[in-house]
């Protein structure tokens, strides 16, 4: 039978049927096997750091979002595969946005994703009302860590809580398809999750949202030692690869591998 991509309107139909399951990828590798469970793959900016070794997300660019998007949709079949928006891509105006949108739909995503509140708004409904369906990013944004002043949790203080709920509202008025809730206070992704039409996908927000989005290394033990407080590790891939890169260089040290199985031309006796 013909396998079908998930798509946007089932991704949003999943709103109190069920929890939106999702990671990142940006390597076919990975992909391959996340799309055999899956809802949605996103190819995130963090790609800039777990994939690029960077010290954020700021210098990743649309050509690398767009290469990394056209490999994860090519060794993908029934995933939603959603693209990050990088850096400076979007945020001059909303025809900038269109333009760079255009290309990560034309290396294959479904949607693209964009960190903003209430101000991009205007975009989001520029990008809809043209095709491109929007994953709105609140709370959270890596991408303002200079005006944020690092990485921190947002929506602590009744003002921030009520702006960043200001900030999701505006968005699902302006017609995104879903938010990514990025580090806040619990009590608000509970708040946000209930108060929206939309499903909203958590990140260090609340079990009460409707579904979860995690950087994928973060899960596997492949980001360097350090899972944060949102994350949980799954399992020690990085272990497992170890042991095997181990083996092999015993193997290529110690004469016992290759052997003339692993060779052309050897006449078998
Ligand atoms: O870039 C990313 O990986 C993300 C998510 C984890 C939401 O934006
Ligand atoms: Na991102």
């Amino acid at each position: 039978s013909t396998v079908v991509r998930t798509t946007v309107p089932q991704l949003m139909a999943c709103k109190g049927q069920r929890k939106i399951a999702s990671l990142t990828s940006y390597s076919a590798p990975f992909a391959r096997i996340l799309d055999e469970v899956l809802d949605m793959i996103l190819i995130g900016d963090s790609t800039a750091m777990v994939g690029y070794a960077m010290p954020d997300t700021l210098s990743f660019t649309i050509e690398q979002v767009a290469a990394h998007t056209a490999a994860v949709v090519r060794s993908t079949q029934r995933a939603c595969i959603v693209a990050d928006m990088p850096f400076g891509s979007y945020q001059e105006s909303p025809r900038q946005a269109f333009a760079n949108a255009a290309r990560l739909l034309a290396s294959g995503a479904a949607a693209v994703k964009m960190e903003g509140g209430i101000a991009l708004a205007d975009t989001t409904r520029f990008l809809v009302e043209r095709g491109v369906p929007v994953l709105a990013h609140v709370g959270l944004m890596p991408q303002y860590v200079n005006t944020m002043g690092g990485f921190k949790a947002q929506g602590m203080s009744e003002e921030s809580a009520e702006r960043i709920l200001q900030d999701a509202l505006a968005h699902e008025k302006a017609g995104a398809f879903a938010v990514v809730l990025e580090g806040v206070a619990e009590s608000l992704g509970r708040r946000i999750t209930e108060s929206l039409a939309i499903p909203v996908i958590g990140i260090g927000a609340s079990p009460a949202c409707d579904g979860q989005i995690l950087v994928t290394e973060d899960i596997l033990g492949l980001s360097g030692g350090r899972i944060p407080k949102f994350a949980r590790q799954f399992a020690d891939v990085g272990a497992v690869i170890r042991e095997a890169v181990t083996q092999y260089a015993e193997g290529v040290r110690e004469g016992t591998f290759p052997t003339l199985d692993n060779c052309f031309g050897v006449k078998k006796s």
